[in-house]
């Protein structure tokens, strides 16, 4: 897919392109683009408005072919909503809509003017970068497990059309970094989607070495279960020990600024499939734990757009990788094991096992003495209940940095919602036999895992980001989102 820029719509009736895109408000005159082609079309638009076939209903479409004044080959018109309330996200949902006309029709090449009308809202650089993730998002197809697969996508080349008084250099970056991102998100959707007995700890792995491949300045390690062992990964391996498929401790190092500068840190919770082991889960939906390894996968997906775009920063991504299986011998609850921080956890509940991943993880961590440390993981279903989808649960003990992290995901319309993690969600840690539990009791459950993590951060900047809710949908759209890797990008382009 290709994409570029265009400056003003003065020449918009000559634009020889299969199709051109507009909006359809329910609440505003026709002007700019559309008011150009209504006079040089001898008012079809207008026409067709009076008539009523042109709907403002959000994501409604029609199209028109063959107009007389007009050089594109055709006008698609795609409803949405109300001007006042036109949004990245109704600009998202009907370029999305019009993607679909677009494939459906075979047509090759279009250009949008749908961002055009945001130039009170948005920034240049968002409105192209949107337009781009929207394209993006809407072509992703997972069928590589399917026997027939998805016809070869003709539709190469979207025009982005914006007022003449944009920053064209803006723009241009938000083409340039909007790729990027989109490729993080359909790696990360990719794994996601990829089902546990393919998606193993060994084929992150594989992903990772092809990073180190394909970026410039990418270095990938990985640790196998002797190195863990030598390492005193005590929590890590007490979750894999139930499985039979080795786990992996993943090690990706970018470095795009000087030796001497901090890195930024990512920890990404890389379950391959969360059985819960011992604490065995109920059986519905039990297939959906295969997104269990969504946080490693958008870390993953972070390292190749800031590889893509070669950052001047260092950055390291941690991925502890593997399966919480039940067996004989996977941890028993009651059994007392030693962190590699030199902790020792009593395990109340095996399915609390991505902060005993992450906590040696996060330990590891330390040695890069990062400037900040941020791990992304599907933890809690109790944050899932809290926020639902749409936001990601965010916890902190640096303002400076949560406020980084929330304003990133504003930015990116990829949100978090803080949420506390104090000394009270820690003292729920409480265990009569080892220095604290892996679970406290059922109240605030996302806070009490954050308060388990935030023990190991000791006093480097650090964040958490629970994405139980974000990672994926369910159902009809069962699928990953790519999220949250968005918001990192965004968080790591302004660092
Ligand atoms: N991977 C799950 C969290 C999860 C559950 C994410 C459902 C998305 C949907 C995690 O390993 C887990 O099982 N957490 C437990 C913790 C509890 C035992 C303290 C949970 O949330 O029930
Ligand atoms: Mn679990
Ligand atoms: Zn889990």
């Amino acid at each position: 897919m290709n994409f570029s820029v265009k400056l003003g719509d003065n020449d918009i009736s000559k634009q020889k392109v299969s199709c051109i895109i507009l909006p359809i408000f329910s609440d505003s005159k026709l002007n700019g683009p559309l008011l150009k082609l209504d006079k040089a079309s001898n008012g079809i638009i207008s026409n067709h408005l009076n008539k009523s076939h042109l709907s403002s209903e959000e994501g409604k479409t029609f199209m028109l072919s063959d107009i007389d004044g007009i050089n594109a080959d055709s006008l698609l018109f795609v409803g949405c909503g109300k001007k006042d309330n036109f949004s990245p996200t109704v600009l998202q949902k009907a370029l999305s809509a019009a993607v679909q006309v677009i494939t459906d029709t075979n047509i090759r090449n279009a250009s949008s003017y749908l961002s055009f009308y945001l130039e009170k809202s948005l920034s240049s650089y968002y409105a192209s970068r949107f337009s781009v993730e929207a394209v993006f998002s809407k072509l992703y197809k997972f069928d590589e497990l399917k026997s027939k697969k998805s016809l070869i996508c003709k539709f190469t080349k979207l025009y982005i059309g914006l007022p003449k008084s944009s920053n064209s250099k803006e723009a241009k970056k938000g083409i340039k970094d909007g790729i990027a991102i989109s490729n993080g998100m359909n790696l990360a959707k990719d794994l996601g989607n990829r089902p546990p007995n393919i998606c193993t700890p060994s084929h992150l792995s594989k992903e990772a070495k092809k990073i180190e491949k394909k970026y410039k300045n990418t270095k990938v390690k990985i640790l196998s279960k002797i190195e863990m062992k030598k390492l005193g990964m005590g929590a890590f391996l007490s979750v894999t020990q139930g499985a039979a498929e080795p786990p992996k401790f993943i090690i990706i190092e970018y470095s795009g600024a000087r030796q001497s500068e901090r890195p930024i840190v990512l920890c990404g919770k890389g379950i391959t499939f969360d059985t819960g082991g011992i604490s065995l889960k109920p059986p519905g939906s039990m297939d959906e734990m295969k997104f269990d390894m969504c946080g490693a996968a958008s870390v993953m997906g972070a390292m190749t757009a800031v590889g893509e775009l070669q950052l001047p920063i260092n950055l390291v991504a941690l991925i502890p990788a593997c399966e919480n299986m039940p067996g004989s011998s996977a941890t028993r609850p009651g059994d007392i094991i030693k962190t590699m921080s030199g902790k020792t956890v009593e395990i109340l509940n095996t399915d609390a096992e991505g902060r005993l991943i992450l906590c040696d993880a996060i330990t590891y961590g330390l040695r890069y003495k990062p400037k900040s440390l941020i791990d992304v993981a599907t933890l809690t279903g109790a944050c899932l209940m809290a926020l639902g989808k749409y936001y990601s649960g965010l916890f902190s003990n640096d303002k400076n940095l949560a406020k980084n992290l929330l304003d990133a995901g504003e930015r990116s319309y990829d949100f978090a919602w803080q949420l506390p993690v104090h000394d009270v969600h820690k003292k729920a840690l409480k265990s009569n036999f080892a220095d604290f539990a892996n679970i406290g009791g059922r109240e605030a459950g996302a806070s009490v895992a954050a308060a388990y993590l935030q023990q190991f951060a000791e006093d480097i900047s650090w964040a958490h980001l629970d994405i139980a809710g974000s990672a994926w949908l369910s159902n009809d759209n069962k699928g990953s989102t790519g999220r949250p890797v968005q918001l990192l990008v965004d968080f790591l382009l302004n660092s």
